[in-house]
């Protein structure tokens, strides 16, 4: 089933009203570090998958991007999007599964936090490789297959509330799991490390970068939760370039 999460009023109002959703990147406790993964966009035709509300492609249009299209499945995160960035980005109220685009038209496509809820990886990587001109840039972050393994995404609490640990089970049944986050049931995908590195190795992609972003050291005492962060990955950022052509 595809992801219509976003498109719900409850679950879109409370994340409308998250800190990333409020001050856009600087909100994003990855944003530092997935933006020094990203290519220059000078010049570049840019995709975004699952774009939401849009920042990532504000930031590429002032960064140089000659053209840049947002997809998401979501009509209420575009149009917020729509309402808050440039006018030059097109947005594309559809499904990553069902995109189509012609052969080598993007340059550089860029993905946060979107392909989780993607059934197949491998299928959505083989489109992206064949959009891409040779040695065009792939940057894209995921959950991180140690946060989506046992699928509730919520630590394990003693009888006072205190955190004990965060629980990692069923790691190599890839599939379906059920989160609850922002008072919600979620739908998510989890796979392994090995199928997210293997699929863009077999769609002809070089990896150039894997990061998993640590939380910001300066915020460790001051902000309350901040510490635990230390504790598990959650994020897993991914860049690599298309190293073979597309046939036409
Ligand atoms: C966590 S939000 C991230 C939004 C944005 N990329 C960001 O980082 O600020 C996930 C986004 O993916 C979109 N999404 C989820 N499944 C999708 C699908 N199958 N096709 C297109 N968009 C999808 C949601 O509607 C939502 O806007």
């Amino acid at each position: 089933m595809k992801q219509i999460t976003y498109n719900k009023k409850t679950f879109f109002e409370k994340y409308s009203q998250m800190t990333r959703s409020i001050k856009g990147l600087e909100g994003a406790g990855e944003w530092k570090t997935l933006e020094k993964m990203l290519p220059n966009f000078k010049g570049k035709r840019v995709l975004d998958l699952g774009c939401g509300f849009g920042w990532h492609c504000q930031y590429t249009i002032e960064h140089g991007a000659v053209s840049v299209v947002g997809i998401d499945i979501s009509e209420k995160m575009l149009a917020v999007a729509k309402q808050k960035t440039s006018k030059e980005i097109k947005y594309i109220c559809e499904s990553i599964e069902n995109a189509k685009f012609p052969k080598n038209s993007f340059d550089v496509v860029i993905s946060s936090l979107a392909f989780h809820y993607l059934k197949s990886f491998n299928d959505i990587v083989k489109n992206v490789s064949m959009w891409l001109v040779k040695n065009g840039e792939f940057v894209f972050s995921v959950e991180h297959p140690v946060f989506t393994a046992y699928g509730t995404q919520d630590w394990y609490y003693d009888s006072d509330g205190k955190i004990l640990h965060f629980p990692v089970d069923n790691y190599f049944y890839e599939g379906k799991r059920e989160a609850i986050f922002l008072g919600e049931k979620v739908q998510k995908y989890h796979r392994t490390l090995t199928t997210y590195i293997n699929s863009l190795l077999q769609a002809g992609f070089e990896i150039t970068g894997v990061t998993e972003p640590q939380p910001d050291k300066t915020k460790l005492e001051t902000v309350k939760g901040m510490k635990d962060e230390l504790r598990r990955p959650m994020m897993l950022i991914v860049s690599a370039t298309k190293k073979i052509k597309t046939k036409k």
